[in-house]
């Protein structure tokens, strides 16, 4: 079976209900990142922090996987398929996608301030102040915050250097190293990049723009997916 690799930013789950992050209305337009999603931030106001990832973690918990998430599982049947996600939502698993690799962290889970190997699910939507790991040190998001390292970003680079398909749903390809990974799809591959306004791309080879949400971009890519295999 040939290997999709699929690269997914927060446009994927705009039509789930999720705010993407530089639209206009994007979450960045009201929050500042450096008040909410850096070691920084953390330092000086843990209770904020906490509050606008709780906020994020209950409109996960309400959002439900759309039809491109779904798309994307269903691709399984016929393909090897790896998704590198940028999101911190759970949208892909719960659509069925069984191979997902998490660039920025997971909104459903914990990490310990003193043990970064300690990583918990947490239990509703709610991480406060006083929740503790099991070595007695303050929970902190499992979420990888600007100024970090991205612990799995080598891994999503050898996956993508073995892609016979490379496929990029929903991102504007401006956070780095994530944004970087496209440049190492190898160059003879079909690349299909899916966004009603397609980031600029054009130094890749084999390119495919599907200019096009999400929802009705899958739907076409299955469409070209299929000649691809005839
Ligand atoms: N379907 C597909 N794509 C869409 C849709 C839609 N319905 N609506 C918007 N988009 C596209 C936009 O055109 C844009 O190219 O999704 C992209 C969203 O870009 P960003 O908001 O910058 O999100 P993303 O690229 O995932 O951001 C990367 O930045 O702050 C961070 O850590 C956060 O992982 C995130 C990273």
């Amino acid at each position: 079976m040939k290997n999709i690799v699929v690269f997914t930013g927060a446009g994927i789950s705009a039509e789930s209900g999720i705010k993407t992050f530089r639209g206009s209305d994007g979450l960045w337009e009201n929050y500042r990142i450096e008040d909410v999603a850096t070691p920084g931030a953390w330092h000086k106001d843990k209770a904020l922090v906490l509050e606008f990832y709780n906020q994020r973690r209950l409109q996960c918990l309400n959002a439900k996987p759309n039809a491109a998430h779904k798309g994307l599982a269903q691709l399984e049947k016929k393909f090897n398929v790896t998704v590198i996600t940028q999101n911190i939502d759970n949208l892909h698993e719960r659509a069925g996608s069984s191979n997902v690799v998490h660039l920025h962290g997971e909104i459903t889970k914990s990490r310990s301030t003193l043990d970064e190997s300690l990583v918990y699910t947490i239990n509703g939507a709610e991480l406060k102040i006083g929740d503790t790991c099991e070595k007695g040190s303050q929970l902190r998001p499992h979420i990888v915050w600007f100024g970090e390292e991205v612990p799995m970003i080598e891994i999503a680079c050898r996956i993508v250097s073995k892609a016979d398909i490379f496929v990029v749903i929903g991102s504007s390809l401006l956070v780095y190293p994530a944004a970087g990974l496209i440049d190492y799809a190898p160059h003879a591959i079909p690349k299909f990049i899916i966004d009603p306004e397609i980031p600029p791309v054009n130094h890749l080879e084999n390119l495919i723009p599907i200019e096009a949400t999400a929802v009705a971009g899958v739907k076409i890519l299955i469409k070209h997916l299929e000649k691809l295999r005839d």
